[in-house]
């Protein structure tokens, strides 16, 4: 059954390794605490015969937390977290000169895209690694036998194993890991269903990634998927960001740096006001649609824009998703009212409706990694500390004592990847006196 990352793969093409090469390599530089990880892992080898299957965009930051599990002994494989996001180069640098057997292609097909994570799943991991929980999703409706819950292509495959075989899939898993929030609410459902079957750390609950990631990188990288498909002035534009959350507090911080006018729509009233206090006109929705010259959803929630909005909106306005899923911006419902789609750019389409044109990006698909790379390497250095870190915390003995639950890194294990961060980037800050320690740690100090 197992499928090891020396025996088998599937990319678009093996010649582009030495392309990937050079662009893994220009991330490396961008991440100090990474590669300090993966020195410390090459010699105490914490994955030393540990099989894991990670599901994640395969980008060059992704490749780099890759060396860095075969470094510290992992037997892994990759398959994509998204069709889009694939960086084909760097799959076949993966596969060619790092012995990770990558499931990716950019542009696969929804057959496709299972298919790569059932090759995953029959890797026969001890540890998995998600962005959006779709191996710890499907592992689940497995050990549930929900198979029609599951596409086809992995619900047939799981059909032909034996018994023994299939049990043996749950079995094998000690733990997982998680990126986004999207996943993380998912597994929490998991939990609280008390269907979760093993221990699982939440990654994007560490400061060291949404505060960093979330905010900063897709605050950054949303508006460079945009510029690049579609070379928009942003400067004078009224952008309307859906979700105030922490990555839609990057893009709106983003935005009005440049230039644009930003209103926010929220559902929360908290992050509502602080969007206001922020200094951000708050409204619903349908009173934004009629203003807006681009719209970005950025709330983990499906159908933020709807029917009723796009037939609200002007000629010509664009309409952005950089949440998880494809589910933000209800396609398939503007599909019914409008003709379309008709192709203006790469990543760009029209749909004519109530004569006018509305312009969807990147398909509704995360914009940043459809349409551009990503979040910069720097920010990804964080990120994937945490996710090399996490896998190793699983394996230790307090991890494998974990209950059947959504768990975060320790606090000092967050708190020492801020530091590498700070050191990677020549700041130093201060240490407490003695007497401030006391003063810190004592009641009746007070004058
Ligand atoms: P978050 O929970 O901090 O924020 C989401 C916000 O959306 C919340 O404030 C919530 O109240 C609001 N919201 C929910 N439904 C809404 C609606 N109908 N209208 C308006 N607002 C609504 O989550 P986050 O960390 O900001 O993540 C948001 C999404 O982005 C998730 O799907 C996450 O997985 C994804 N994400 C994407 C990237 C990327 O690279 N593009 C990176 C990190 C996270
Ligand atoms: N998520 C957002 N940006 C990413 C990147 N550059 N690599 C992997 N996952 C990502």
């Amino acid at each position: 059954m197992s499928e090891t990352s020396t025996n088998h793969c599937d990319i678009a093409d093996i010649s582009l390794a030495e392309e990937g090469e050079r662009r893994v390599k220009w991330a490396e530089r961008s991440m100090p605490v990474l590669r300090q990880i993966r020195k410390r892992m090459s010699e105490e080898r914490p994955f030393e015969g540990v099989k894991m299957s990670a599901c994640l965009h395969v980008t060059t930051e992704t490749a780099n937390l890759m060396e860095t599990l075969k470094a510290g002994g992992a037997d892994v494989v990759l398959c994509a977290s998204n069709p889009l996001s694939t960086q084909d180069d760097v799959a076949a640098y993966l596969v060619d000169r790092c012995d990770v057997g990558v499931f990716a292609v950019n542009g696969e097909d929804n057959d496709v895209y299972y298919d790569h994570v059932r090759s995953a799943i029959a890797h026969g991991p001890m540890v998995t690694m998600d962005d959006g929980a779709d191996v710890v999703g499907a592992l689940h409706m497995i050990a549930l036998d929900r198979l029609d819950d599951l596409h086809p292509v992995i619900s047939n495959w799981v059909s032909s194993l034996t018994d023994e075989e299939r049990s043996s899939i749950l079995g094998n898993v000690l733990g997982s890991t998680e990126e986004t929030t999207t996943g993380i609410i998912r597994l929490r459902a998991m939990a609280a269903d008390g269907v979760l079957q093993f221990p699982v750390i939440g990654v994007n609950d560490s400061f060291t990634k949404h505060l960093f990631d979330n905010r900063y990188g897709t605050g950054q990288s949303t508006l460079d998927g945009i510029l690049r498909a579609t070379n928009m002035l942003l400067a004078g534009a009224t952008v309307v960001v859906a979700g105030y959350g922490w990555c839609g507090r990057g893009v709106a911080m983003r935005a009005r740096g440049a230039g644009a006018k930003v209103i926010v729509t929220e559902i929360d009233p908290l992050r509502a006001l602080e969007a206001t206090m922020d200094g951000f006109p708050v409204m619903p929705m349908a009173e934004a649609a009629p203003l807006g010259d681009l719209f970005i959803t950025l709330t983990g929630n499906r159908d933020v824009v709807r029917e009723e909005h796009f037939r609200l909106m002007k000629e010509g306005a664009m309409v952005a998703n950089s949440g998880h899923f494809d589910v933000e911006v209800d396609l398939t419902g503007l599909k019914k009212i409008s003709s379309g789609p008709r192709p203006l750019r790469p990543f760009v389409e029209g749909y004519e409706l109530d004569g006018k044109e509305v312009v969807i990006l990147g398909e509704g698909r995360l914009i940043n990694l459809a349409a551009a790379e990503g979040h910069p390497a720097s920010v990804m250095d964080m990120s994937f500390a945490n996710q090399a870190l996490a896998a190793e915390y699983l394996l230790s003995d307090v991890g494998r004592g974990l209950s059947k639950d959504v768990h975060r890194l320790p606090m000092e294990v967050d708190r020492e990847i801020a530091r590498l961060k700070l050191i990677g980037m020549g700041i130093e800050v201060d240490g407490l006196t003695a007497q401030q320690e006391h003063y810190l740690s004592s009641w009746d100090q007070g004058t």
